[in-house]
C-alpha cells in the first residue's frame, strides 16, 4: 500500500466532518417490535417519482431487518431532539428509544411526532456495498413541522443550521 493511500481514509473522514447533514432516525417494525437508527447517510433521489436513499451499516440491529419490511420511514430531527439523536446512536440506551413523542402501532413504521419533517418510504430496492446497504424508498407521504429549525451534525458535533 502507498503512503497515499494509507493516508486516504483519513483524509476522508476530515473532508467528510466539513459536510453538514441534517440528523435522521430511521425506524421499521417487525414482528411488533420497533427498531430505530440515527443515520445522517439520507439523501433525496428524485421528484418524480419522490424517492430517497438511506445507507446503513451490516453491523446495526435494524440492518438485516429492512429487508424483511415492506415500508420504513426517516423522521428528520429538529434542532431541539439532540437527544432523541444520542439515544438512538448508543446501543446501551435501547430500552428509552421508544418511550417519549412516538407513534408506535405497527401498522406502520415507527413516526416521531414532533419531527422537523418525516418521510413514509415504500422499500422499493436495496445495494450493499461495503460496511452499509443502500436502501431506496419511494415516499408515500410527508408531514412537516412548522418553521425550519433541523438539527445538523458538522465537525463531529450537533448543531443549528441557522
Ligand atoms: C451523528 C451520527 C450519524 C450516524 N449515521 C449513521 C448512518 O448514516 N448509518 C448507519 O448505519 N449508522 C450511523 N450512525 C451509527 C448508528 O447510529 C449507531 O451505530 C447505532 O447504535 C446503531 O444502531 P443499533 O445500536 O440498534 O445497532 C451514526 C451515528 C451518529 C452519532
Amino acid at each position: 500500500m502507498s503512503e497515499a493511500d494509507a493516508a486516504l481514509p483519513d483524509s476522508f473522514r476530515q473532508a467528510m466532518r466539513r459536510i453538514a447533514s441534517t440528523v435522521n432516525v430511521i425506524t421499521i417494525c417487525v414482528g411488533g417490535e420497533p427498531m430505530g437508527i440515527t443515520a445522517t447517510a439520507m439523501s433525496s433521489i428524485s421528484l418524480d417519482p419522490p424517492s430517497l436513499l438511506v445507507c446503513i451499516n451490516r453491523t446495526a440491529a435494524m440492518h438485516g431487518r429492512m429487508e424483511d419490511v415492506s415500508h420504513f420511514r426517516v423522521n428528520v430531527l429538529h434542532r431541539d431532539q439532540e437527544e432523541i439523536a444520542r439515544i438512538f446512536a448508543d446501543r446501551k440506551h435501547q430500552a428509552l428509544r421508544f418511550v417519549d413523542g412516538w407513534t408506535v402501532d405497527c401498522e406502520r413504521p415507527p413516526r416521531l411526532i414532533d419531527a422537523q419533517a418525516s418521510f413514509l418510504c415504500r422499500r422499493i430496492d436495496h445495494h450493499r456495498f461495503g460496511t452499509h446497504s443502500i436502501f431506496i424508498g419511494q415516499v408515500e407521504e410527508v408531514a412537516v413541522r412548522e418553521g425550519v429549525d433541523p438539527l445538523v451534525y458538522l465537525n463531529g458535533r450537533y448543531a443549528g443550521a441557522n
